[in-house]
Parts: structure tokens; C-alpha cells; sequence
């Protein structure tokens, strides 16, 4: 890899206080990938949206998915365990696992095969994959509050960590009202 720049951010902690919050952080990170389509084109993108049922992992998602410049329907994947998208040389992909009864289900579906060059892996309940799943370069973690959810973000690859600077930047933006 070039020259690499010391990893500035790892970590972020938002406030969301209504859903079109949940879309607006979604769209913010939906922005960044497509920004950071050449890397992801050599190495993937893997992102873990962890947070009880409820929490708004969908919303963000839909986000996410209209922010990099999907258009048409966004189902979720309840039933269906993966939604695929197609945007520019990216291929997007929307898990969810919640249906999972044990973890060994990932590799047994192939699903394995989603992840690696070129893929942006977005997955709802990846826990329930257990250690079959590849690692996240992002982890985006969403709790419940009395008003609105709290999202926390760690980035563990210089990668992900290159998509949180890009995030902050494009919320500051949106802040802005640019
Ligand atoms: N920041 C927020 N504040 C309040 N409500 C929110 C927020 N974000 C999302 N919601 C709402 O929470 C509800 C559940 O959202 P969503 O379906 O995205 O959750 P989920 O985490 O995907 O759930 P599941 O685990 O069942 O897939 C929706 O009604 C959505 O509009
Ligand atoms: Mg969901």
C-alpha cells in the first residue's frame, strides 16, 4: 500500500434524535463509500450495524444505500437474509442474520462468497454469524434511549477508519446545511 497516513479517526459517537436522523448518519456514510470507491474496489468494505430490534439498523441502512446513489426500491433483507445493490463497480450488499439459528448457517449458504474485492458487505445482526463472519472494518452500534438512539462507530482498518473521516466531514456539510 502507498505511504499511509496515521489513523486519525477510530471512533465517533452521535445522537440521533429522530429516524430521519438514523438516514441522514446512513446517507452521510453512504457519501464516504462511494468517495472511497477505488479502495473498496481493491479491498472490500466490511461494516457490523450491531443494536437490539428496533434500534433503526435498517433506517441507517436505507441510507446508506440511497447516500452511494442506489435508486428504486430498498427492502429489508428480514426474509430474505441478503438484498443486493449495484452502484457504479460496487457491489452492495444488505444482510441481515437475525433468522439464523446457528452461526455455521453463514458458511453452509455460501455467503462467503459476497465478501472481498469490489463488495460493500452491510450487515444486520452479525452476531448471529458468530466467527464465520469476516471482520469489520467498520462496527456501528446503535442503543435505544428514551429519546431517539445513540449510535457509536469504531473503525478497525485504516480503511474504515478513512470512511469515518469521510463521514464526519460529510455530516459537518450536512450540518451546514450545504
Ligand atoms: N434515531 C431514531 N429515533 C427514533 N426512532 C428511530 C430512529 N431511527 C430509526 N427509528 C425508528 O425505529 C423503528 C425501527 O427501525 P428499523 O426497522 O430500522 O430497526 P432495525 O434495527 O432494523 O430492527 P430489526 O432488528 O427488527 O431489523 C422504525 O420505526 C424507525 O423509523
Ligand atoms: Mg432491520
Amino acid at each position: 500500500m502507498a505511504e499511509e497516513s496515521p489513523i486519525a479517526a477510530v471512533h465517533l459517537h452521535l445522537h440521533l434524535t429522530d429516524a430521519p436522523a438514523s438516514a441522514v448518519l446512513g446517507s452521510a456514510l453512504g457519501s464516504a463509500v462511494l468517495a472511497l470507491q477505488e479502495p473498496i474496489h481493491e479491498h472490500g468494505l466490511c461494516v457490523h450495524l450491531l443494536g437490539q430490534v428496533g434500534s433503526g439498523k435498517t433506517t441507517l441502512i436505507r441510507g446508506l444505500l440511497r447516500g452511494a446513489g442506489v435508486e428504486g426500491a430498498v427492502k429489508s433483507p428480514t426474509y430474505t437474509l441478503l438484498e443486493p445493490y449495484e452502484v457504479s463497480r460496487l457491489h452492495l450488499y444488505h444482510f441481515d442474520f437475525y433468522r439464523f439459528k446457528k452461526p455455521s448457517e453463514f458458511s453452509e449458504g455460501g455467503f462467503g462468497e459476497y465478501f472481498g474485492p469490489g463488495a460493500v458487505c452491510l450487515i444486520e445482526w452479525p452476531e448471529k454469524a458468530g466467527t464465520y463472519l469476516p471482520p469489520a472494518d467498520l462496527r456501528l452500534s446503535l442503543r435505544v434511549l428514551d429519546a431517539g438512539r445513540s449510535a457509536t462507530l469504531d473503525a478497525n482498518t485504516e480503511l474504515g477508519a478513512r470512511c469515518l473521516e469521510l463521514l464526519q466531514a460529510n455530516l459537518r456539510t450536512a450540518r451546514a446545511g450545504g
